[in-house]
């Protein structure tokens, strides 16, 4: 019969990296925990509208990207493409603004985009996401990049580049528009179906098009940074100066837009140029106008979103060895009452915290100690037909070849105890 294969952008995580998945999450909890966050477990499904409205109507991720579709009750729904319209949805429902002004969460979970599949590149990828609601301070944004630097120090990450950039504010956009719209308007012709669309509906996104002509285009563009208005400007400088107190290195990209509609005044991307391509492991910004574009007051944000696959893939590959799971005892069985006898200590053990196993498939002694072998098990028990009759068992040491023998009679408390003293 014919064998049914995964959805194309859609990974299986084999056990071999979830060691390294367990390690980030964990380093990152544990990071995070320090800076005031807490953690929020949202839905990954969504009202479409959701994201028409926060992400914006003419990004890629609305047009073109999002898995959505007609519920039976005739209701549009969308697998979520990220996780900010909907932590900030639920902070809205649950009205956490009213518990505390500032509000600090973090998330981590699949996320989906129907992009076109290629290295680094998914249709459903993982994202720890954090975010910030209640603080417009540019102090903020350059402590959450402090974080995020140390959370790559402490996973051994040290070739990431820091590209930060400011978007303004809905008073700099109108002079920038007007600005993008005349560089542009004898050079329509040359833009892809969609940049002619939406330079009349948002010509900002023309500068963030993945068609190579369209960026050819606007590669001599005006750039945002020259029309940001005072307030603005005083706050990507003051977030400048905070990052080097906090010696935090960066370069300004002035062209970089980001594939969102929320952002205001500071952005930022993280690269890892080993990644090729695709090679933004985080990406975020502020959104000062996006919690009242959702029906909110208006309270300023600003977060971040660090691609799990990406950052896997930048990290020392010596680190994603992971030693949980090593097998500490193989009990090797011969004989129905041996077997048996072996069958309720193993599973004793366990709850004990041994990890443990045994062989179900009849081998004999010499096929067990290679099973035993083969899961690299640090010690091997060994209750033959003799050992039964003598009351025995031998514990083997399978790194020193050393060999114990302990009574049958309370062998569960002496394996625990041959096991503490290892
Ligand atoms: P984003 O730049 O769209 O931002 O995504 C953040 C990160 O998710 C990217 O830098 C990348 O590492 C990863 N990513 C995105 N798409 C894919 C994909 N198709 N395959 C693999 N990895 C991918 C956001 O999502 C914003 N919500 C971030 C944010 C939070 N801004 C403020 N708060």
């Amino acid at each position: 019969m014919k064998m049914i294969t995964a959805v194309r952008g859609f990974k299986d995580i084999l056990t071999d990296e979830s060691g390294a998945w367990r390690r980030i999450e964990a380093e990152s909890r544990e990071l995070f925990a320090a800076f005031g966050f807490e953690e929020i477990r949202i839905p990954l499904l969504e009202k479409t509208e959701l994201f028409r409205r926060g992400i914006g109507e003419s990004t890629d991720i609305v047009e073109k990207e999002m898995y959505t579709f007609l519920d039976r009750n005739d209701e549009h729904l969308t697998l979520r493409p990220e996780a900010t319209a909907s932590i900030i949805r639920a902070y809205l429902e649950h009205n956490l603004h009213a518990v505390d002004p500032i509000t600090k969460l973090f998330t981590m979970g699949p996320m989906f985009r129907r992009e076109r599949p290629q290295k680094g590149r998914l249709r459903q990828f993982h994202q720890i996401d954090v975010e910030v609601l209640g603080i417009d301070d540019p102090r903020m944004d350059a402590e959450l990049l402090f974080m995020l630097n140390h959370l790559f120090i402490r996973l051994g990450i040290d070739d990431l580049r820091l590209h930060i950039n400011s978007l303004g504010c809905p008073q700099c956009r109108p002079r920038f528009r007007e600005a993008i719209l005349s560089f542009l308007e004898h050079k329509e012709a040359g833009l892809c179906d969609d940049c002619r669309r939406r330079l009349k509906k948002n010509p900002l996104r023309v500068f963030d098009c993945k068609v190579a002509a369209c960026q050819a285009i606007v590669a001599d563009g005006p750039e945002l940074l020259n029309f940001i208005c005072d307030a603005c400007g005083d706050h990507f400088e003051t977030l400048k100066q905070y990052l080097s107190i906090l010696s935090i290195s960066f370069e300004i990209n002035r062209k970089m837009v980001r594939g969102l509609d929320y952002y205001t005044k500071t952005t930022f991307e993280i690269t890892a140029p080993a990644a090729g391509a695709q090679n933004a492991v985080v990406g975020g910004g502020r959104y000062d106008g996006l919690v009242k574009e959702l029906g909110g007051p208006d309270i300023p944000g600003i977060g971040f979103a660090i691609g799990c696959e990406r950052l896997i893939a930048s990290i020392p590959r010596k680190d994603e060895a992971s030693d949980t799971g090593r097998l500490q005892l193989f009990v090797a069985a011969i004989g129905r009452e041996a077997e048996l006898f072996a069958y309720t200590l193993v599973n004793r053990l366990r709850v004990s915290g041994i990890p443990a196993e045994m062989d179900f498939t009849g081998k004999g002694l010499k096929g067990q100690m290679k099973r035993a072998d083969k899961l690299k098990s640090h010690y091997v028990l060994i209750i033959g037909e003799r050992e039964i009759s003598e009351k025995k068992a031998a514990l083997r040491n399978m790194q020193t070849g050393a060999q114990t023998i302990l009574d049958i009679e309370n062998l569960e408390t002496s394996v625990l105890n041959a096991m503490k003293q290892r």
